[in-house]
Formats: C-alpha cells, sequence, structure tokens
C-alpha cells in the first residue's frame, strides 16, 4: 500500500519511477496488468537465509518506493509474505491469516501497483490475524486502524485482489484513463 498522505503526492514520472537513487535494483516493481499481481501466491515454509536476503530486499524496496507495505507478488514472487512499516519499524508477515474482523469503515488507499490511483475501500475496522514471522514464530494480533488495513491490503495482494477491484463501474471509468498511462501494463 502507498503512505496515505504521499499516495496522491508521491513523484511518479511520465515514464516511471525515478531510478535516480536505485543503481542495483535487485527486485523489480510490478504494476497493474502483470500477470503476478493476479495469481494466489504460495504458502512459505521454513525462513532460511534465501528467505531473509528477500526479506531485507522487500524491506528496502518498500521504504524506496516510499510505501507503507510492500506484497511479494508486487515484485513478481508468488509467495505468501509481505512487510508493512507505518512508521514504527518493519513487520515482517508470512503465511498470513484474518481468523476475526469486526466493524467498518471506509478509507482512501494507494497501492504502489497502481501507481496515481486512489480508491475509497470499505474494510473492518479491527482485526485479528495469524501469520509467521521472520524468525518462524507463530504470532496472533489483534490489529486496529491502519496497521490492519495496510494488514489487509497486502493480504489482497497475496489472493491477487487490486484496490481496484472495490471501485465502483463508475469509478473504474473514471480510472481507466489514468490506467492506461501506467508505466508497465504487460511483460
Ligand atoms: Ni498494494
Amino acid at each position: 500500500m502507498s503512505g496515505t498522505i504521499s499516495a496522491v503526492n508521491r513523484t511518479v514520472t511520465p515514464g516511471g519511477r525515478t531510478k535516480v537513487f536505485d543503481v542495483k535494483p535487485l527486485l523489480k516493481m510490478r504494476y497493474c496488468g502483470n500477470v503476478c499481481l493476479r495469481q494466489k501466491s504460495e504458502p512459505i515454509g521454513e525462513i532460511g537465509p534465501s528467505e531473509r536476503v528477500l526479506i531485507e530486499a522487500m524491506i528496502e524496496k518498500m521504504h524506496q518506493e516510499k510505501g507503507v507495505g510492500l506484497a511479494a507478488p508486487q515484485v513478481g514472487i508468488n509467495q505468501q509474505i509481505f512487510v508493512v512499516d507505518i512508521g514504527l519499524g518493519p513487520v515482517v508477515v508470512i503465511n498470513p491469516r484474518i481468523i476475526k474482523r469486526a466493524g467498518s469503515e471506509w478509507q482512501e488507499e494507494g497501492c504502489l501497483s497502481v501507481p496515481g490511483v486512489t480508491v475509497n475501500v470499505k474494510r473492518p475496522k479491527e482485526i485479528r490475524v495469524r501469520y509467521k514471522d521472520e524468525n518462524n514464530q507463530e504470532v496472533e494480533q489483534d490489529l486496529f486502524d491502519l496497521m490492519a488495513r495496510v494488514f489487509m491490503h497486502e493480504n489482497d495482494h497475496l489472493n491477487g485482489k487490486l484496490i481496484l477491484d472495490y471501485a465502483s463501474w463508475r469509478e473504474r471509468g473514471r480510472l481507466k484513463k489514468k490506467l492506461e498511462k501506467l508505466p508497465e501494463k504487460e511483460e
């Protein structure tokens, strides 16, 4: 999920993201239209050295892109992992499950894979989640507000779902023009 404040103001050059600081890109962003974003991701087994390299690279990429969350399919990897940082430090989420939902709330969401677009999305306000962290520890937590929202947004990515799927038909028409200008439709 792109930053709640920076979502609209994020600088996206017409040709795509700026590459000034991106000297050695380890992971490449995938944009709306890419098949990876529409596939279901596979659960991950034991976290070992190679998974830790991926985790570090994903955290770096999320910060570089000024996102509050980044899911593996957004960098072309269909595995059940995402990272979140709402300003309290990075959280690594593996094989997530939402086991309880309560309340509901509308909020504008952006997505790094759908640059320049925001959609008003209705989601539960509170959730109880289970997942595995980067140390293979099982975690059960109650999440609220922004953390809950980002968790659900990233979890959607693992199920091949994008914010566009929440847009009304009227809204989709409005978004269509913007989507045509996305840096990369397919690869
Ligand atoms: Ni997203």
